[in-house]
């Protein structure tokens, strides 16, 4: 796979504006958990997954990007399904990547970075998905920014998270601002609207639904201006 890649480090990081970007409270986390992600997790990956494949269109030679990656479950799902597709990912979690790596072929091209401060060119995907990730990211905007950047003009972005319109969803999030470093915040359908738009995207959907009593989700699906 062809990508341009610019150099990613620390000193890119604190320009980003997060600090301690080898140790920050999301890569404890995750590095932690790695090993046991999938499993622990098996029912509301797969559930989740699912509803973002059902919302995008990607076909041979289209080049997707995955955000916060992960272990690379959704990776595998369209490697599998079309292994036509350019995917790349990227994940600050090297443990999870490490997980990726193992289980997605030679040709995904896998990256250790943020969503605030992505290694890529400009106008490089022709889609962008992140599942499960946004409610981690300290700098939204600064992320949307970048995604929009990316993307080529007309090219689609899919962002699969909680939804804080249920109360169940509300709650959560108020249980891990307090206990848990590494949560940041969940939007509510309207906010992540607003956020999406703020950023520059046009032709903005987004769904809410509950894929059972405790998760209720949303997937916004949003458009790149073409010139
Ligand atoms: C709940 S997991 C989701 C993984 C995968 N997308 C899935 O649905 O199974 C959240 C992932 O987001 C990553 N993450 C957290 N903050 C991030 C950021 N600012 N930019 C990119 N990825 C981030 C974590 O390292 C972790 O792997």
């Amino acid at each position: 796979m062809k990508l341009s890649l610019k150099f990613f480090d620390k000193v890119d990081m604190k320009r980003a504006g997060l600090k301690n970007v080898y140790n920050s409270p999301v890569q404890k986390e995750y590095s932690q958990l790695a090993e046991k992600y999938d499993d622990k997790w098996s029912f509301y990956v797969k559930a989740t997954l699912q509803e973002t494949l059902n919302r995008i269109e990607v076909y041979s030679g289209q080049r997707l990007l995955d955000i916060g990656c992960g272990t690379g479950v959704f990776l595998e799902t369209l490697e599998k399904k079309n292994p036509e597709i350019i995917l790349a990912g990227v994940d600050p979690t090297q443990e999870m990547l490490d997980i990726a790596g193992r289980r997605l072929s030679k040709n995904v091209h896998l990256e250790r970075s943020w969503a605030e401060k992505l290694p890529f060119e400009a106008e490089t995907f022709d889609i962008i998905i992140s599942c499960n990730t946004l409610h981690y990211i300290r700098e939204p905007f600064v992320a949307l920014k970048e995604a929009m950047r990316i993307l080529k003009p007309a090219g689609r972005l899919v962002i699969t998270d909680w939804c804080n319109d249920y109360i169940s969803c509300r709650i959560c999030d108020l249980f891990l601002r307090i206990f848990n470093e590494a949560h940041f915040k969940t939007y509510r359908k309207t906010e992540c609207y607003n956020l999406l738009c703020s950023s520059g995207f046009n032709d903005i959907k987004i769904d809410r639904y509950r894929i059972n009593w405790l998760w209720g989700m949303m997937t916004a699906t949003a458009c790149k201006k073409s010139i």
